[in-house]
């Protein structure tokens, strides 16, 4: 079947001027040639990766409480889709509140491989779609960063035409993308696969898709969104049933509509959308991480701590927010999305089940699970939205936590005290997980495999220090694998910030 390969839109007259590229701002996440919009041969782990990031390791030194208020960024989720989203607007579209991490980088590396001009200022990116001259995202970049399959929508909707890698299995389970493109052959696209490739493309002298009812099998957020996006500029009607409820699904719904898109019940389980002819420009800002703050709620519930965090949505929030009251602590909501944790007199156990939202996220799961290492009594935690995601488990024995993985169970029993050890994290959610289990054990934890962690947690270490945790970024060379040294005098003392409230 012939798949157009190109696809070129001329740049209307008076498009914005970008003085500099998102590289330049950036240039660990630069793509090095991102003047050939098919350098399908970028290396994105030289391009947008913090250089430390593999050689590196974090030593964490536990038992020290915190204190104060950590800020939370933008919600690398949404900022991820809705950077994706730009593509349906051929103006320059303002994003703010976007963070500074590795996966932030790949995705602006595809959209200039893809012809897309991006600039950043400081947590500002602006996007100018104005040209569009590939429809093909490069492999290197799509194989590394799931989310930029999404891509295929948008660019479907926009070009009438897509090819996009199959982003392969991760970590955490094969993830396939079945629902997106059956999906996408219901808005009427043709779609084959060829050399590990979906081409895409909708037949028609005008390539325009047409709007569809599809139901999801499962609420999958990454087909939901796919389709959100494609049916945007749809001709006609477009009802999404079964669809994902998450905030940055709703997120990416606010940018669209931002931009003229027609969409209503996004965060309910049936999304519909009227496609428009066009989408214009719009400043948007991204919502705060939901994820990037339970993971410090629950820092403060191992570590016995009171603090704040924020701002963030508490209603994001509510399954880990409920959890954390059943384990003990007291969560308070305080003014501008301040949220404040203070520790009860034990950490009791409880069963947790990770479900699409409004269930408890997979992506808390790993840090739940680090605090309940230290609950009174058993827990059961089950793992059902992703078939590979309990292997931070062994990470957690290691460190003296007693937890057996039956199938999509592990069973916590609670211990007195977590030990230091060398841990390496399987994925992004377990790294987080293992460095505050780390802030939490006697003596000294080696967090490795910081490309995990460095995709998703803006300034993870600074956040962390400046509340009074102890831990640094050392060369791998320098680390020192011996159980518990000594805190050496560079590690500051905690510089506790005055709490917000
Ligand atoms: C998104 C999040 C990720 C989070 C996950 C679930 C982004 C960038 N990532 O990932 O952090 O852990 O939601 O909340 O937003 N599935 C299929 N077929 C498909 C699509 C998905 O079987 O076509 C399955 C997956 O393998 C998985 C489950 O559905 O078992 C959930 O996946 P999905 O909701 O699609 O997650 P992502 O969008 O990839």
């Amino acid at each position: 079947m012939e798949v157009t390969p190109i696809v070129s839109t001329q740049p209307p007259n008076g498009q914005a001027s970008h003085p500099e590229s998102y590289t330049s701002h950036n240039p660990d996440a630069s793509n090095p040639d991102a003047s050939n919009p098919d350098a399908s041969n970028t290396d994105p782990s030289s391009a947008t990766q913090p250089k430390s990031s593999s050689a590196s390791v974090i030593e964490i030194w536990g038992g020290t409480p915190l204190s104060g208020h950590i800020p939370i960024s933008g919600a690398k989720n949404s900022a991820l889709v809705v950077l994706g989203g730009t593509l349906l607007c051929s103006q320059t579209c303002r994003i703010r509140n976007i963070p500074d991490l590795m996966d932030i980088g790949r995705m602006a590396s595809v959209l200039e491989a893809l012809g897309l001009r991006v600039s950043r200022n400081g947590s500002t990116l602006d996007i100018d779609a104005s040209h569009v001259s590939h429809s093909k995202a490069p492999y290197d970049i799509v194989s590394k960063l799931r989310a930029s399959f999404f891509v295929i929508g948008p660019l479907l909707a926009r070009l009438g035409v897509a090819r996009v890698p199959l982003p392969g299995g991760c970590a955490i389970g094969a993830r396939p993308v079945e629902l997106h493109i059956r999906g996408l052959q219901a808005l009427g696209a043709h779609v084959h696969m060829d050399h590990g490739i979906v081409h895409a493309y909708v037949p028609g002298a005008r390539g325009k898709l047409k709007g569809a009812k599809i139901y999801l099998d499962y609420p999958s957020v990454g087909a939901t969104e796919t389709l959100m996006m494609a049916a945007t500029l749809a001709e006609g009607e477009t009802v999404i049933e079964n669809a994902a409820q998450e905030p940055e699904v709703v997120d990416l719904a606010n940018f669209c509509r931002a931009m003229g898109a027609k969409i209503r019940g996004a965060g309910t389980n049936t999304i519909t959308i009227m496609g428009v002819p066009s989408l214009h420009t719009t400043d948007y800002a991204i919502i705060p991480d939901r994820i990037e703050a339970g993971t410090y709620l629950v820092a403060g519930a191992l570590t016995r701590s009171e603090i704040t965090v924020g701002p963030v949505n508490p209603n994001h929030l509510t399954p880990l927010l409920a959890k954390l009251r059943e384990t003990g602590s007291t969560i308070a909501i305080e003014e501008h999305n301040i949220i404040r944790i203070s520790p009860g007199e034990r950490i009791a156990s409880t069963d947790v089940q990770t479900l699409p939202y409004p269930g408890f996220p997979t992506d808390m799961q790993a840090q739940f699970m680090a605090l309940l290492t230290l609950a009174e009594g058993n827990s059961m935690v089950t793992e059902t939205v992703f078939e590979n995601r309990l292997q931070h488990v062994a990470e957690f024995n290691r460190m003296g936590a007693d937890i057996r993985v039956k199938g999509d169970c592990a069973v916590v029993r609670g211990v007195s005290q977590l030990s230091g050890a060398p841990v390496t994290g399987s994925d992004l959610r377990a790294s987080a997980a293992l460095a505050i289990a780390g802030l939490a054990a006697k003596g000294k934890t080696t967090l490795h495999g910081l490309h995990h962690l460095d995709r998703g947690y803006e300034k993870f270490e600074e956040k962390l220090t400046n509340v009074g945790a102890r831990l640094r970024r050392i060369p791998l060379s320098e680390a020192d694998s011996a159980a518990q040294p000594t805190i050496p005098a560079d590690v500051a003392p905690a510089a506790v910030a005055v709490p917000a409230s």
